[in-house]
């Protein structure tokens, strides 16, 4: 496994930052467009954790809605929901609450000192000592000890800033709604410290019925880090395959717009990711200074179709490629890097980011390179 997950936040705000409002009352601040889309995010992550002040004032239930999604889970042998996991400094949490209805494993992070406190707490949930004071790098290196390769992170105000505050994210998803809150006295989207070093990647702004959507890549290394990271994540998308990689891929224009993406088997059952990606795109005059980021060094040789991804590459004109992990000589011997040079294609490596790329084919292959 990573050591540890990726990690996803992902929040809905009023136009002016606000996470909710002031009343005891939850404020609906997305549509039924947005919570739809949300039950998607849902349901491709490993758990789902909240704040335990959420878990008290809000009563969440975390559990994917749409039974085709959970469909979808169980035919790739995952739970229907994903994990649902909490953290407190006071294990002041009541066992009635929806978090630890049964249906999914619940994961109780608690402070040292607050573990008497949270005993009653032992039968309802997984209750996991996290240190004093409570450490997210535990937390996520043990979640990550227990196969959790995605986690969604849905708040609330202190959770998400810590998450930030302490470089721990990844991607930010925020639906913005087209009103405001106004109320000083109100839980929002803020940070306690300095936060993400130098501006997020924006990847994605997208209509959600009233809301805006606006997808966020962090994390160090920069944008080829972000984006080729993100790649690795599309990756867990594709159908699974017992004799293909899950590879993911990602576009982005010469001003850092991305211009499609794709997985392996997106559309059809021999399709590879960087295929997908650039036959979204057409002949679109803007490849021709672009990078394709691909969890897979791109193919040189391949047995299911006559054109490889070096040669759709070389054909859309693309000047540059960035990779995480080599091709083990399983399927093809083909060397991709090499031919990508070969043409005038710059190509870098980041092999920092190969063993994420790996672990999504684990079923494939050992886990030496
Ligand atoms: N709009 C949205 O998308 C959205 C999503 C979720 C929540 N919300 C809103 O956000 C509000 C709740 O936010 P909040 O900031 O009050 O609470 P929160 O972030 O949900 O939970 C904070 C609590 O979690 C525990 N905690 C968090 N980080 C910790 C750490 N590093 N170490 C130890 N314990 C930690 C503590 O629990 P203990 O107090 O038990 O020690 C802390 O009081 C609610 O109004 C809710 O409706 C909005």
């Amino acid at each position: 496994m990573p050591p540890r997950p990726y990690v996803l936040l992902s929040c809905a705000t009023s136009a002016d930052g606000y996470l909710d409002d002031a009343t005891p009352r939850r404020l609906i601040l997305s549509g039924p467009a947005d919570l739809d889309r949300v039950d998607e995010v849902r349901a491709g992550c490993d758990a789902i954790l909240v704040g335990a002040q959420t878990v008290r004032a809000d009563d969440p239930r975390l559990l994917i809605r749409d039974p085709r999604r959970r469909a979808r889970r169980a035919a790739r042998g995952l739970p229907a929901h994903p994990a649902r996991v909490t953290l407190t400094a006071t294990g002041d949490l009541d066992p009635r609450a929806r978090f630890f209805t049964p249906g999914a494993l619940r994961l109780v992070y608690c402070a040292t000192r607050a573990l008497p406190l949270a005993a009653e707490l032992k039968d309802s949930a997984v209750l996991i000592d996290a240190g004093d004071p409570l450490s997210l790098g535990f937390l996520l290196s043990d979640l990550a000890e227990r196969g959790v390769a995605r986690l969604l992170v849905e708040g609330g105000a202190r959770v998400l800033g810590d998450f930030l505050a302490a470089g721990r994210a990844d991607e930010l998803d925020l639906a913005v709604a087209p009103f405001f809150v106004a109320d000083p006295a109100a839980p929002r989207l803020d940070l306690p410290g300095p936060g993400p070093d130098g501006p997020m990647t924006l990847a994605e702004t997208r209509r959600v019925g009233e809301v805006a959507l606006l997808r966020y890549l962090l994390g160090p290394g920069g944008p080829d880090h972000r984006f080729l990271r993100w790649a690795v994540e599309l990756s867990r998308l594709c159908p699974p395959s017992d004799s293909a990689f899950s590879v993911g891929a990602v576009v982005v224009g010469e001003d850092g717009e991305v211009l499609a993406t794709g997985f392996s088997r997106e559309q059809e059952e021999h399709d590879h990711a960087e295929e997908v990606a650039l036959r979204k795109l057409g002949r679109d005059p803007r490849l021709r200074h672009a990078t394709i980021y691909s969890s897979l060094v791109p193919c040189g040789a391949r047995a299911s179709r006559p054109v490889t991804c070096v040669g759709h590459i070389v054909a859309a004109g693309i000047p540059r490629v960035v990779f995480a992990w080599r091709e083990p000589r399983l399927f093809t011997d083909g060397e991709g890097a090499e031919q990508l040079r070969a043409a005038g294609v710059a190509v870098t490596e980041l092999p920092g980011l190969a063993d994420r790329a790996r672990s999504v084919n684990a079923h494939l292959v050992s886990s030496t390179p």
